[in-house]
């Protein structure tokens, strides 16, 4: 029988950052030594206190189906931690607890966009974004800044963007893959445009815990009740506690949005699994010290890695604020020509001739809307990021 898939997966791409890392992880299965600068999670384990709460959990009970929405324990406990962190007042039915912040947006786009809507993602911007809006029918905008402003969002350009079919601007701050942590005044220009137009403003938060050098991060939904009302925020355990693999992420949204989706997370994965929102509860209720532990971790190899990128001929970078990545330029490589005697043409050939010749693991920027760029993680060891940007440096300074 010839196997025909659904036509709507003919739309959608897979994540070039889960195949890159696949790829990586398959060629060390084979014996080859890959230095992956690739993966978007943190390298360290769980909090152990987090760990034991799970386990607890589970003799406890946990084994059991809960409300789609989360438990009710961890849903008050999410809306408290909201409130404190962005410091207005947040209700559990505003709340809802998804198998990760991807399901939340999942969920967010499938409730709100129709087909034909456009969603403007200020870019360079996560893969997923612009993927799972044009699974939901709607058409994703790409709105670019760009390095020399160290790719911090543009309101001109994005207000520029927006048409009559435009329903919802997405923002994530710090970025991923940027590392840019945007400012106030920009970010107050975006709320004006979202109220004046009538747009829904989706904030995708999983990397607030993480700025570094003064940066601050600044919740939109803070300027004033009106912007408040139209701000979805998705944020969640994944990056911040190390928790990537227990799948848990949150939703704020108007209690009228939570039940949409509610709806179709009912008829999906139901509820997320109880022991992780066990685990997540105890992330969030119990002791903090591990997040600026581990923040301060990154930040050290941060500046490795910044240093050590500006270090190689040929490439410049943009100093990232926040998150675990930095994004340089590459562009200067393209059209050079490998020891094999292959044109380097663009940056998905430039980060298979890294693997192949280098064995470092890195992601083309095109997976981001910026082609010139590659995404390297810093989430990784300091001794990684040495071993993998000297590779990189060496395999660079071979082009001609
Ligand atoms: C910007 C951004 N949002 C959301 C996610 C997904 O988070 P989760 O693992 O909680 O689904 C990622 C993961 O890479 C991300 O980079």
């Amino acid at each position: 029988m010839r196997t025909r898939l659904a036509n709507r997966l003919s739309v959608v791409a897979p994540s070039m950052t889960v195949k890159v890392t696949a790829l990586a992880a398959e060629m060390r299965a084979r014996g080859v030594d890959v230095v992956s600068l690739s993966a978007g999670e943190p390298d360290f384990d769980t909090p152990a206190h987090i760990k034991e709460a799970a386990k607890r959990a589970l003799d406890a009970g946990a084994t059991k189906y809960t409300a789609v929405e989360g438990t009710p324990r961890l849903r008050q406990a999410v809306a408290a931690w909201l409130a404190k962190a962005h410091g207005f007042p947040v209700a559990p039915a505003e709340v809802m607890v998804s198998a990760g912040a991807k399901q939340a947006i999942h969920n967010a786009f499938h409730a709100l966009l129709d087909p034909g809507d456009e969603v403007l993602l200020p870019a360079p911007c996560w893969v997923s974004y612009a993927e799972i809006a044009k699974l939901a029918g709607a058409r994703p905008v790409p709105v670019l800044s760009r390095p020399e402003d160290g790719f911090a969002i543009d309101p001109a350009r994005i207000a520029k963007a927006v048409t009559r079919a435009t329903r919802m601007i997405v923002l994530s701050s710090p970025s991923n893959p940027t590392g840019a942590v945007f400012g106030e005044a920009a970010l107050r220009a975006v709320a004006d445009l979202a109220e004046h137009h009538d747009l829904w403003l989706l904030t995708d938060d999983v990397y607030r815990g993480l700025c570094y050098g003064g940066a601050r991060f600044v919740q939109p939904a803070t300027f004033g009740p009106e912007i408040r009302r139209r701000t979805i925020i998705v944020d969640g355990v994944s990056k911040s506690y190390a928790m990537t693999g227990w799948r848990i992420g949150f939703c704020l949204a108007p209690p009228e949005v939570i039940a949409g989706m509610a709806t179709l997370q009912g008829q999906s994965t139901t509820n997320a699994a109880a022991v992780s929102q066990a685990a997540a509860l105890a992330a969030l209720e119990g002791p903090q010290e591990d997040l600026e532990r581990m923040r301060a971790a990154f930040d050290e190899r941060r500046r490795l890695m910044l240093a050590g990128l500006r270090a190689i001929p040929g490439v410049t970078c943009v100093e990232p604020k926040g998150a675990f990545y930095a994004f340089p330029d590459v562009a200067s490589f393209f059209g050079k020509q490998t020891p094999a005697g292959r044109t380097i043409r663009d940056d998905v050939a430039l980060c298979e001739h890294l693997l192949e010749a280098a064995q470092v693991a890195v992601v083309p920027g095109s997976a981001f809307f910026a082609p010139g760029f590659v995404r390297l993680s810093y989430a990784t060891s300091a001794a990684n990021i040495e071993k993998g940007l000297s590779r990189m440096a060496k395999a660079l300074a071979e082009l001609r």
